[in-house]
């Protein structure tokens, strides 16, 4: 695992959200510090857990939907709508806006489809310009009335006298959304997965709850969201022992995170080992704002899937398929029996 000179690097490779406008994620730099240490005012680690409850709340009521069914892709009716039902409560999305709001952000995540159909392609657009109005209105709406969301904590943020535009704010949630939902939702399924494949570990997670949160570190470790954060050097850097010059270098989530050179045994995946050091949330300037948010997710997550099925197992009758999508690393469906 390497240290990177982070002032050196920027997010240069292309990116399917570059084209919809330059969200802090691809600024650089006077412009991405003013607008990430404004959001990091209003999205704090203590906001996170505060949520909590109503994180298991919701995590409870997916779930209770479930009781009584033999087998069921765990993706598509738990993994996928939780963290994007959790967002939307965060961002004070009216729970009468809830359907649209979901079938946007599912368009949405087209986005990553690599060999999206025309017919996706404009569901994806359709879906932007749905959720930019929806931003745009919350916005203004805060403006004239706070809530106890997101939104009006973006709209009051304030450092040094400056404050988000409300073009800045749209775009923040339109970020805040895109990256926080596929990624945990990846999450879940890669961790849930790997349980299941080492029964003796979801039996020590059973028998100890409190290994949850090293659980969980251990899958962002081991099957990484992100399996790669590609990064181009604007000018000389060092990365690691390595000298890097302007153009070059990218970093890689997957190979960093089984460095043996960290790692005393780099495949390993027991939740009771201590060594959680990964890169799974990237580092430097832009290492991921939302990590709390997705551990707090995660954890609750596979705890309460545990603690509502306490049976169970992968369905040998179907295969396990992952996604085509290069840099994410997620599962298309996992099915599972539950009873
Ligand atoms: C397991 C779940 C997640 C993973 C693996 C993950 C991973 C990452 C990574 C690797 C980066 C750095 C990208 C780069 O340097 O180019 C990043 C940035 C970011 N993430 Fe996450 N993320 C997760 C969940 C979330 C959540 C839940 C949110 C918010 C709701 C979020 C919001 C962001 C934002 C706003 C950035 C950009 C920060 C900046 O540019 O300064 N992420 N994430």
């Amino acid at each position: 695992m390497t240290e990177t000179n982070e002032m050196s690097f920027s997010t240069r490779v292309q990116s399917p959200v570059e084209a919809f406008g330059p969200s802090m994620l691809h600024l650089r730099d006077p412009a991405h510090k003013r607008i990430r240490s404004l959001v990091s005012r209003a999205f704090t680690h203590e906001s996170v857990e505060r949520w909590r409850p109503r994180i298991r709340e919701i995590a409870d009521s997916l779930l209770r939907n479930l009781h009584g069914r033999e087998s069921l892709d765990l993706i598509a009716e738990f993994a996928s709508p939780f963290p994007i039902i959790v967002i939307a409560e965060i961002l004070g999305v009216d729970s009468n806006d809830l359907q649209q709001f979901k079938s946007w952000s599912e368009a949405k995540t087209e986005l990553f489809n690599p060999s999206r159909t025309r017919q996706q392609t404009e569901a994806l657009l359709a879906a932007d310009e749905g959720l930019n109005n929806y931003f745009a209105c919350a916005v203004e709406s805060r403006r004239q009335k706070r809530g106890d969301d997101l939104v009006s904590a973006l709209v009051v943020a304030e450092e040094s006298g400056q404050r988000l535009t409300s073009r800045e704010i749209v775009l923040t949630c339109n970020l805040l959304l895109l990256a926080g939902t596929v990624t945990t939702t990846d999450l879940v399924g890669n961790g849930v997965l790997a349980l299941l494949k080492h029964p003796e570990q979801m039996h020590k997670l059973r028998q100890s709850p409190g290994l949850l949160s090293r659980a969980v570190e251990k899958i962002l470790r081991y099957d990484p969201p992100v399996a790669q954060v590609a990064r181009v050097a604007l000018n000389f850097a060092v990365l690691g022992a390595s000298k890097v010059r302007p153009g070059q270098a990218s970093s890689s989530s997957v190979v960093g995170n089984r460095d043996p050179g960290i790692h005393l045994d780099p495949y390993a995946s027991d939740v009771e080992r201590a060594d959680t050091i990964h890169l799974a949330f990237g580092g430097g300037t832009h290492c991921c704002i939302g990590a709390p948010l997705a551990r707090a997710e995660a954890q609750t997550a596979v705890r309460a899937l545990v603690e509502h099925f306490p049976h169970l197992r992968l369905d040998p009758r179907r295969p396990i398929e992952h996604k085509p999508v290069p840099i994410l690393k997620g599962l298309k469906s996992l099915w599972i029996r539950a009873c």
